[in-house]
C-alpha cells in the first residue's frame, strides 16, 4: 500500500465530503469533528454519489435515499442500504491529505457505479 496525495487540507473543510481521484481510483473524502476520511464514492444501496451526501453526526449520509455510512469503519448504520462501503487510510501532514492505496486500486479504480439509477 502507498498513501497519494489527493487534495489540500483547506479543500475539504470541516463537515463537508468532497470527491477526489487516486490514479483511476474515485474516493469520498469528508472531514468530521475535524478529522479527514477517506471512503468509497458510491452507496451500496443503489449507487448515488456519496460525495453528494451530508455528513450527519453518525457519518456519511447518502442524499439519495437516507443510508448512513460510519466513516471510520464504513458500516451501514441506517438503512436501506445494508452493505458497508469500502474505507481507505488517511494521512494528513503539511496541509495535504495523503490515502492509503494498493496499486490494484490506482489502476482498477476500486467500487464504481454498477446500476442505471431510475
Ligand atoms: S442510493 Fe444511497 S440510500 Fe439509496
Amino acid at each position: 500500500m502507498e498513501f497519494v496525495k489527493v487534495a489540500r487540507s483547506g479543500q475539504v473543510p470541516d463537515g463537508y465530503v468532497r470527491r477526489f481521484y487516486a490514479g483511476e481510483l474515485e474516493i469520498a473524502v469528508a472531514r468530521l469533528r475535524g478529522t479527514a476520511y477517506a471512503t468509497s464514492n458510491y452507496c451500496t444501496h443503489l449507487d448515488c454519489l456519496l460525495s453528494s451526501g451530508k455528513l450527519v453526526d453518525e457519518g456519511i449520509g447518502c442524499s439519495c435515499h437516507g443510508s448512513v455510512f460510519d466513516v471510520e469503519t464504513g458500516e451501514a448504520v441506517c438503512p436501506p442500504a445494508t452493505e458497508p462501503i469500502r474505507t481507505y487510510p488517511v494521512k494528513e501532514e503539511n496541509g495535504e491529505i495523503y490515502v492509503g492505496v494498493t496499486e490494484e486500486d490506482l489502476a482498477e479504480g476500486g467500487p464504481r457505479r454498477r446500476k442505471a439509477i431510475r
